[in-house]
């Protein structure tokens, strides 16, 4: 296998106000990785679609995701941030791979089976092919290197088969075989009130995430309603094991305070949940409440915001169109 040039790659869907989940496990990766890596981040808005939205806060969602990068502390200056839909080359090459994916591989992803649920024969195409798109976004940019929290690790072994079938059918050593970087103490944080579900979006009860949008006091309210357990805090791990609310809180507040769970839990065993809620909340304040100001600051010039994503547009074309040019050659088309 050759050796590729390092790089990363990741999106965010926009579709809603983002939450700990997208920043404890993937956002704030990708601020870590600039340091080492050229990094490519993008508003994956043409993934979005694959569900109903309505057009007016999907464009909204698109800037708001935008500005959340960079508050978070992406480096759009040094690094690339762009919108999906404004580079052709992600449609394009997610055609190519529509042919050479398989069925049997889309049919057995966990997130489209548990998204159409009983409704499969009426859901859209596009919810099928999704991972095909996902592959596409990766592989235009011959990333190496993809952060993600831990629902995307099945999306991210079928990129790697699809970047293994395309090299094969075609005998060629053209795609890297992208590599998921799925790390830090919370790769998949649950709903605040029922552990055995991830937070999420789409939630119905607002309690069940902190958006990085929140007001501290809507930070301590949704902390304090937090599920937990009227036991004390154990010294271990294993302990914790039936207990999904009281292991999402500490691996939230390890990762919130950048230490590891046996750390966190040595620290709190033997005391009341309400104290470990009551320390979270005040960490989550110290982290997200600057993240709001910044939010709110860059939302008030959408001029400059925009002016960020035609730079970005342009970036990633310069690196996206070469290797489509190439693939088309590849696969004949001249
Ligand atoms: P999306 O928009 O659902 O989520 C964005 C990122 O946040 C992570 N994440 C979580 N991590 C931990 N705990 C949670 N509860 C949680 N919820 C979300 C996701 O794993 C993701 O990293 N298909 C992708 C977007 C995408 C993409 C790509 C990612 C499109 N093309 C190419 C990487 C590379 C998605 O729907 O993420």
């Amino acid at each position: 296998m050759r050796k590729f040039q390092q790089r990363v790659f990741s999106g965010v869907q926009p579709t809603g106000t983002l939450h700990l989940g997208n920043y404890l496990g993937a956002i704030k990766n990708f601020v870590d990785l600039q340091n080492k890596f050229e990094c490519v981040y993008c508003v994956v808005d043409q993934h979005a679609i694959t569900v109903d939205q309505d057009p007016h806060k999907l464009r909204s969602s698109i800037i708001e995701v935008l500005a959340s990068f960079i508050a978070c502390g992406v480096d759009y200056k040094n690094q690339i941030i762009f919108q999906q839909s404004s580079v052709p080359a992600h449609s394009q090459l997610a055609w190519i791979f529509n042919c050479v994916s398989r069925i049997g591989w889309l049919n057995r992803m966990t997130q489209f089976k548990d998204k159409a649920g009983k409704n499969k024969e009426n859901v859209s195409v596009g919810l099928m092919v999704y991972p095909n798109l996902m592959a596409a976004d990766i592989l235009a940019y011959q990333a190496t290197h993809v952060p993600v929290g831990d629902d995307q690790k099945q999306h991210l072994e079928l990129s790697r088969d699809i970047a293994q079938k395309f090299n094969n059918d075609f005998g060629v050593d053209f795609f890297p075989q992208p590599e998921p970087l799925i790390y830090g103490e919370a790769t998949r944080v649950m709903s605040l009130r029922d552990g055995t579900k991830k937070m999420s979006k789409s939630d119905a009860s607002e309690l069940s995430r902190v958006l990085l949008t929140d007001s501290n006091d809507a930070i301590a309210t949704k902390l304090k309603k937090a599920k937990s357990d009227s036991d004390l805090i154990p010294d271990s791990v294993e302990l914790l094991k039936e207990k999904a609310e009281c292991l999402n809180l500490i691996n939230i507040l390890s990762a919130t305070m950048n230490q590891s769970q046996e750390k966190t839990l040595q620290e709190f065993a033997g005391r009341e949940y309400s104290i470990l809620k009551n320390k979270l909340a005040e960490s989550l304040i110290e982290v997200l409440g600057p993240i709001r100001e910044e939010i709110e600051n860059l939302l008030n010039n959408k001029d400059e915001l925009n002016k960020i994503l035609a730079i970005g547009t342009e970036k990633a074309e310069e690196i996206a169109n070469p290797i489509l040019r190439e693939v088309y050659k590849i696969v004949g088309f001249r």
